[in-house]
């Protein structure tokens, strides 16, 4: 089929970028709150459509017949794919799917590296380069690209697979020191063959492909490593590796939206990364490196120690006495909160509280729930008022001086072991210090492990009684007994 806009004007083009481009920046802009990031969101999904229309419309990038036939195929297979997957998404499995969606973008650029080779690969042998097809300029980038993208596509597929618990959550390592070895080997590799590329060969084929398989393997070398609960910082570094590579392939291949995209994608990302790094007080190098997480960890169920220990249940109408003769509370959500979708009950019982003249904060960690600000989102949606919240360094010092701590499906981010038990695969991870305020009421189902898969030596703290159950009917069950006192 003949390209229909193959002579639409360069200039044309460049404007249409120019206002994806803003669009792009614009709608992030809406991303730094709750209230305006749906609105965002679609301002950036407009200038991305624009950017994709402008890209098609460079009709001399396209070669040979059936173009439009497998553009049209590839769009109809994304959109059948990626819209259900999108909209059936629960809420407590968005980091998953950020992570296999991200994934996805960077095997797209391993997979334009290996189709540019193949393009230009001439079956005599001669080496494109030296046909003039390819600067060394424009092949190190690809070759970046290439390597980067194709990291980040399968180390985000195991990524997947923890958070998605088709893989275990925990650390999976070679014995002693052979995994970083393995690593450096597999990234030499994957170095050594670009550079042969670089220099001219006869079989660019295998060299690419040798790429992109030791890069493959070095990918899932990488992440399988690293245990559960660093899971979030791996997803946005691997996030941002996804956004260089576009940016680099975006260089070699002269596509600006590649370019302006990929660096967005890439920087915000490496922020993101840090930041979440240095709120779990982790470094990313260590991270990476498998540092973390490698201690086995302690079956659910048994107690501080691992030999198990006796845990004070207690009832709702207990609670509610309790936290209405109280001067502080704060309420301290987790992964369960959003599970249980409690949040409106809170919203409920907060106000219940106050209407008795109980002070109440909500102490949010970081990483609790599955994804950055997931407990702000929900909070929000149930209209909590945002000066109630308090960032983990802010209510830390408060716990002392809080009567009651009611932690809502709250889990591995109040866990002590992080701050005293030294094997533990969270050790060293900053956490919500509810252990230090007078009285601990955790709300859960079972004596199940977090995300992390490790035990809570808090469950067995004497001043800690658990209300076994559903979130959101233990929440609500407290609210009427709270309201009725
Ligand atoms: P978790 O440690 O995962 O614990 C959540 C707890 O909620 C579980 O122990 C579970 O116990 C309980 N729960 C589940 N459904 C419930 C329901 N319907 N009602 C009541 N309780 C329910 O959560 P957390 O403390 O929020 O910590 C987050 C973890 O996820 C960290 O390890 C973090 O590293 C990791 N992670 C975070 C992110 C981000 S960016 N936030 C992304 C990926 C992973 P029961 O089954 O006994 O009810």
């Amino acid at each position: 089929m003949a390209l229909p806009f193959a002579v639409i004007g360069v200039n044309a083009i460049d404007a249409l970028y120019i206002v994806a481009f803003i669009l792009l920046v614009y709608g992030m802009t809406g991303l730094t709150g709750p209230r305006t990031a749906v609105r965002g969101n679609k301002i950036a999904a407009v200038g991305m459509a624009i950017a994709v229309i402008a890209t098609l419309l460079r009709g001399h990038e396209f070669h040979g017949s059936g173009t439009w036939e497998l553009i049209l195929l590839g769009v109809a297979i994304g959109t059948a794919i990626g819209v259900p997957a999108a909209r059936n998404v629960r809420m407590t499995a968005m980091p998953q799917m950020v992570a296999i969606f991200n994934g996805v973008g960077g095997g797209a650029v391993a997979l334009i590296a290996w189709v540019e080779y193949r393009h230009g690969f001439v079956p005599s042998g001669a080496h494109v380069a030296a046909a003039g097809a390819y600067p060394l300029r424009v092949e190190i980038f690809e070759l970046f690209g290439a390597i980067v993208g194709s990291v980040s596509f399968w180390g985000s597929n195991i990524a997947f697979g923890k958070l998605q618990e088709i893989l275990p959550g925990r650390p999976i390592k070679l014995p002693g020191a052979s995994q970083p070895v393995l690593n450096l080997g597999l990234l030499v590799i994957a170095v050594a063959s670009a550079v042969i590329l670089c220099a001219g060969t006869h079989s660019q084929a295998l060299f690419i492909l040798g790429i992109l398989v030791a890069a493959a393997v070095l990918g899932n070398m990488v992440v399988l490593p690293i245990g559960g609960a660093d899971m979030p910082v791996v997803i946005s570094l691997l996030n941002a590796f996804t956004g260089l590579s576009a940016a680099a392939t975006g260089v070699a291949l002269g596509n600006t939206v590649m370019i302006v995209a990929g660096m967005i994608v890439g920087a915000s990302g490496t922020i993101l990364t840090n930041l979440m790094a240095k709120a779990m007080n982790r470094s990313v190098p260590a991270i990476v490196a498998g540092g973390f997480g490698g201690a086995v960890a302690a079956p659910a169920g048994a107690g501080p120690g691992g030999e198990g220990g006796t845990v004070r249940s207690t009832t709702a109408q207990d609670v509610a006495i309790q936290l209405s003769y109280a001067r502080q509370v704060v309420i301290a959500p987790g992964y369960g909160m959003a599970v249980a979708q409690a949040q409106h009950a809170v919203r409920e019982l907060e106000r219940a509280l106050e209407a008795k003249g109980v002070e109440v904060k909500f102490a949010i960690h970081p990483v609790a729930g599955r994804m950055p600000g997931h407990m702000n989102v929900l909070l929000a949606e149930a209209d909590v008022p945002y000066e109630l919240l308090r960032e983990m360094d802010e209510i830390n010092p408060e716990f002392p001086r809080t009567d009651v701590t009611l932690v809502i499906g709250a889990n591995d981010v109040t866990n002590p072991a992080a701050q005293d038990q030294p094997g533990s695969p969270i050790y060293g991870m900053p956490i919500l210090e509810v252990n230090k305020s007078g009285a601990v009421v955790v709300l859960k189902r079972s004596m199940a492990s977090g995300f992390a898969g490790i035990d809570n030596p808090l469950f067995y703290d004497p001043k800690t009684s658990m209300l076994f159950g559903d979130a959101k009917a233990s929440v609500s069950e407290i609210a009427a007994e709270v309201q009725a006192l």
